[in-house]
């Protein structure tokens, strides 16, 4: 299959763009490397150093002979999005390239703003092409199990069945998210939704929970491979962060009392499930959605597993929580979809947590600990 991939500079975007290619597809990936500038804007840097998207595209073409296309542009600029969907031809297109994290949406208006116009612009751009240049072309679009935050009731994949004064109907999940980023992509999902019912589109919308991990085996090949790793209060994902701290004598910084229950995914399943998803479409006119995410895990209880796993001394803090958010909660998420395409998920086990460690005690010399501590509230102070 010909698969483009949206935000392929990224974390899971480079790792993912590579696992297709390795499996036989043709594969181009576009970016507009906003995630690099965030760095700049944040004084961060990825703990892992990474090189140049050109680097890592010509080191994998050396060490494997397979192509990978470049697009370097900004999906909210519609005739780049267009044009490019127009050149490529792709059969299936996966689209990462959005930004990302709850922390920087809650920075202030600017950056809410931002991160919507983005993200929804983005997404609308890409939809006005795929229905105008090819409305056959599957879209898999990222989107994240925060969009549902955490109900009192089960979380079902996508749709609900609801009967109400007695006549029944199919209705898209209600959601009720945390963040100006989760509601980003609440309404992407909407938009998606209905460009698949008035155009006929077929899209897939993964609900992809909190990843974990820095390598897959493709990555794993050469160290110019390698795909980010953030530690930082307002990127670093919350294993990803506990496992760094560990390792650098720091206290693991859970927010408020731990309870706080999410669905959590290796990046090697990550990278799996966008390979099933684009080799099992979605039909025309389907709006199909997976909650992607292999276990649900409190942060207390990763806190936990990481402090048990490290061979050393590990202490947890509990901070005031910066965001606003239940802290006890009823959890339970149906996952069944990717599982019956084929998903055989790796569990959250003491071999990955240990490769981690080795991973951060090699770069540990790049950590600036300042970044650690959370400085994005979630209330607005009166101006
Ligand atoms: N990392 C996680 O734990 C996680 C969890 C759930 C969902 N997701 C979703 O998966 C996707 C990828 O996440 P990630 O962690 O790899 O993020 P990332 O920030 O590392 O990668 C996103 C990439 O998209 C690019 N991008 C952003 N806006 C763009 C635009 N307008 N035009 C072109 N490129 C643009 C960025 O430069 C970046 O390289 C995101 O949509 C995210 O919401 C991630």
């Amino acid at each position: 299959m010909r698969i483009l991939v949206l935000g392929g500079d990224g974390y899971l975007g480079w790792p993912t763009a590579l696992h297709l290619s390795q499996t036989g597809h043709e594969v181009a990936v576009a970016d507009n490397f906003a995630r690099r500038g965030y760095d700049n804007e944040l004084g961060a840097e990825s703990l892992v150093p990474i090189e140049s998207l050109q680097t890592r595209v010509a080191v994998w073409r050396e060490l494997t002979g397979k192509s990978i296309g470049v697009y370097i542009g900004d999906l909210c600029e519609a005739d780049f999005t267009s044009a490019m969907i127009k050149e490529f031809r792709p059969d299936a297109v996966v689209h990462f390239a959005e930004q990302r994290a709850a922390p920087y949406s809650m920075i202030d208006r600017k950056h809410a703003v931002y991160t919507q116009v983005n993200n929804v612009v983005g997404t609308m751009n890409l939809l006005y092409a795929i229905a105008e240049i090819d409305p056959s072309i599957h879209l898999v679009k990222l989107g994240t199990m925060g969009e549902y935050g955490t109900p009192n009731i089960d979380i079902e994949e996508g749709w609900l069945e609801v009967t109400h004064n007695g006549r029944t109907d199919r209705v898209l999940y209600p959601k009720r998210p945390g963040s100006f980023y989760h509601l980003s992509k609440v309404h992407d999902s909407h938009n998606i939704e209905f460009a698949c019912r008035i155009w006929n589109l077929a899209a897939t919308d993964l609900n992809q929970g909190v990843v974990y991990g820095q390598q897959t085996p493709e990555t794993a090949l050469d160290d110019r491979l390698a795909t980010r790793f953030d530690y930082d209060a307002v990127f670093g994902t919350v294993l990803n962060r506990f496992v760094i701290q560990a390792v650098l004598g720091r206290p693991l910084t859970v927010y408020g009392a731990g309870g706080q229950t999410r669905g959590i995914l290796d990046i090697r399943d990550t990278v799996r499930c966008i390979q099933l998803a684009c080799e099992n479409p979605a039909q025309p006119g389907e709006f199909r959605v997976f909650n992607q995410m292999t276990e649900s895990m409190s942060i207390k209880d990763i806190a936990a597993t990481v402090a048990r796993c490290f061979p050393g001394e590990v202490t947890i803090e509990h901070l005031d929580n910066p965001r606003v958010e239940r802290e006890e909660h009823y959890y339970n998420v149906v996952h069944t979809g990717l599982v019956e395409l084929g998903l055989e998920p790796h569990l959250l086990s003491d071999t990955l947590i240990s490769s981690l460690f080795d991973i951060t005690k090699r770069y540990a010399h790049r950590v600036n600990a300042e970044l650690m501590l959370p400085k994005v509230n979630w209330r607005v102070s009166a101006v």
